[in-house]
């Protein structure tokens, strides 16, 4: 591996020159730049990461903070994030709220004191807490899934609502009628935006349910079980749009266990597209958000936002088109 000295002899000057050239910190000779510039280009030399900060008064780190690390979403999203960052040549320091307002300002200040380049933020949803204390940061922000709406900064999220229409749809083209709805929090707009969606897809084609059948649960696979049990009474839908693949794996377990056959008895429909879902029996039909593209994506336009002078523009946004990827958890309707 050259070394900087390695460079001070191929190019013939001090030390110091190549430090200064580096770190852009004194001025140095055309002539004597272009040497030391040839000469690290020869050797292929890397600048280490404190001569790199020096000359941008960068730490090349990135700062992470999701919700909810045991929801494989979000591992998954934190690993395309990653991937996105180690290819850039940015280290990521990961902090998980576990959905608690409280604990993600404490580690908001965590992260701003370690001086990071910018920060991709999971949020526990809407907190104008956060928002004003982003406000005030000195580095670029970025928002993943959920905006946060007093904040106008660069966004990318999956369009949910479209995804909510998707599943209703499929249901719908499947012949059931009987639908049921079983959210993540209502507060939070994924959830308010996937029922938005699956609402309008029922109302496309003139099918009313009843209210108890639209049930809010907390995105976790205790609270898809516990829901299940309510909605599959005596008069019960034949097709479910769990709001998150962990609420449809809570479901699916529910069927399983009263022996309701999945999808001959009872369709289920998932929304994220978390690799679990391809594993189970059978596997999950779900609205799927390419996590690990959508994780790729939101690292880019962070770095991108770092590297550029963005001031005075129209923070970046992106809307991820869903998919729905149909399984073996959903068919024709029983009769
Ligand atoms: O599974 C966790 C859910 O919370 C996902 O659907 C994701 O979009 C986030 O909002």
């Amino acid at each position: 591996m050259p070394t900087i000295k390695d460079v001070a002899k191929l190019a013939r000057v001090s030390y110091s020159t190549v430090s200064n050239v580096i770190t852009n910190s004194r001025p140095v000779s055309s002539k004597a730049r272009a040497g030391v510039e040839a000469a690290i280009k020869q050797l292929n030399y890397l600048p280490s990461g404190v001569a790199r900060s020096l000359r941008h008064r960068t730490t090349s780190t990135i700062g992470l903070l999701i919700s909810n690390s045991t929801n494989p979403f979000f591992a998954e999203l934190a690993r395309g994030i990653e991937d996105a960052c180690y290819r850039n040549s940015y280290s990521v320091i990961l902090c998980n709220s576990e959905d608690d307002p409280i604990r993600q300002e404490t580690y908001l200040r965590v992260l701003m004191e370690r001086r990071i380049d910018g920060l991709i933020v999971g949020s526990t949803g809407h907190d104008p807490a956060l928002a004003e204390m982003l406000k005030n940061v000195h580095f670029p922000v970025l928002l993943v899934d959920r905006p946060l709406p007093e904040l106008s900064v660069a966004t990318v999220q999956t369009d949910h609502e479209r995804g909510g229409y998707l599943a209703a749809k499929h249901l719908l083209d499947l012949g059931h009628r009987a639908i049921g709805f079983i959210g993540g929090p209502l507060k939070q707009s994924p959830s308010a935006e996937r029922l938005r969606g699956f609402l309008s897809g029922l109302r496309e084609q003139k099918i009313k349910i009843p209210p108890s059948w639209i049930v809010e649960a907390d995105f976790s696979v205790q609270g898809g079980y516990r829901v299940a049990h309510r909605l599959m009474g005596a008069r019960r839908p034949t097709g479910i749009f769990a709001g998150n693949d962990m609420t449809a794996i809570g479901v699916l377990s529910f069927a399983s266990e009263k022996k309701i056959r999945v999808p001959d008895e009872l369709s289920v429909v998932g929304f994220d597209g978390i690799e679990l879902g391809r594993y189970f029996k059978p596997a999950l039909t779900t609205i799927d958000q390419s996590i690990q593209r959508l994780g790729e994506i939101a690292a880019a336009a962070l770095i991108r936002s770092m590297l550029e002078d963005r001031a005075g523009r129209v923070p970046e946004t992106h809307s991820i088109e869903p998919k729905l990827l149909i399984r073996g958890s959903t068919g024709p309707a029983p009769f």
